[in-house]
């Protein structure tokens, strides 16, 4: 059977992707954000999985304003890193897993989840700058990212968006089809976006950082109650864009101990202030 054994959660920005393409990880401005991973890249090599399940959101670029998936679970075979403006990153195109993806995809749909089903598209910072954080730079002529990946994209982005609550929910439905897959596999599910920032308006550059730590220690502590925060205060407290949050809920419902099992190990935390416009949150949960 396959079995969800970690959890990841980290922030996307795509300023953090130009840094790492361009060979700016060392300067002073990003040296203290890139230093919070190393612990995390070293942990990617000893605990490999065999498939990574990556909750994220597209950016307008697969998607746009002519349909708006809420769920929508990506079932191809591969997908190529998108053009978001200044040609696609230099990183390996990502491995799908479709025979997973499909299985998860009708189990999740007959425990009552619309999702949708991509069999075509390319994938934004959203996915590929939490890869990079988590893998390191990788020259798409040499290498390819570790395991296959299955692209889970949440609409954030133009309203209406999921509650926390469904996010949570969905993550517990997802856990299930995982476990109903016959094939042994080491899976991983990450929950990326995040944490404040607002990146319009009036309170541009807004940056929440008690309420991000106190999200964190929400999120592993008491994610049910975490769950119920609605939409308003992620809004109010964490600015426009802190709504990505509401996807670290999807990898969250899916650990052991939302179904009775023991609480996660926190392997792995870190917090930084600011990348561009972000604050920077990361965990890593392993299942007991
Ligand atoms: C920034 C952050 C995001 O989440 C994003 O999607 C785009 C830009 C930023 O901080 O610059
Ligand atoms: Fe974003």
């Amino acid at each position: 059977m396959a079995r969800i054994t970690a959890s990841v959660y980290t922030s996307h920005v795509p300023a953090i992707g130009a840094a790492m393409d361009l060979g700016k990880t060392q300067e002073d401005y990003w040296k203290p954000l890139f230093a919070g991973y190393d612990f995390s890249k070293q942990w990617m090599k000893d605990n490999k999985p065999d498939v990574i399940f990556l909750v994220y959101n597209d950016h307008a670029t697969a998607f746009s304003l002519d349909f708006i998936p809420t769920f929508a679970i990506g079932t191809a075979a591969e997908y190529q890193p998108a053009d978001e403006g200044w040609g696609p990153r230099p990183v390996p195109k990502v491995v799908g897993h479709p025979e997973l993806a499909s299985h998860i995809a009708q189990s999740v749909i007959q425990q009552d989840f619309d999702l949708t089903i991509v069999n075509k598209m390319d994938v934004d910072h959203g996915l590929t700058v939490p890869l990079s954080l988590m893998c390191g730079e990788k020259d798409p002529k040499e290498g390819a990212w570790p395991c296959p990946v299955i692209p889970f994209a949440v609409n954030v982005v133009q309203y209406p968006i999921p509650s926390g609550q469904r996010c949570f929910n969905l993550g517990q439905a997802i856990r299930k089809a995982v476990e109903s897959y016959d094939e042994d596999l080491n899976v991983h599910i990450w929950g990326t976006g995040g944490m404040s920032h607002q990146l319009q308006g009036a309170r541009a550059g807004l940056i929440n950082a008690d309420w991000d730590n106190k999200f964190l220690d929400r999120l592993i502590a008491e994610p049910a109650e975490l769950a119920k925060v609605p939409h308003i205060d992620y809004v109010r407290e964490a600015g426009s864009e802190g709504i990505e949050l509401v996807m670290w809920l999807i990898a969250r419902g899916a650990m052991a101990d939302v179904a009775g099992g023991k609480p996660p190990k926190v392997a792995h935390r870190f917090f930084h202030v600011p990348a561009s416009n972000t604050a920077v949150g990361h965990l890593i949960l392993e299942n007991n």
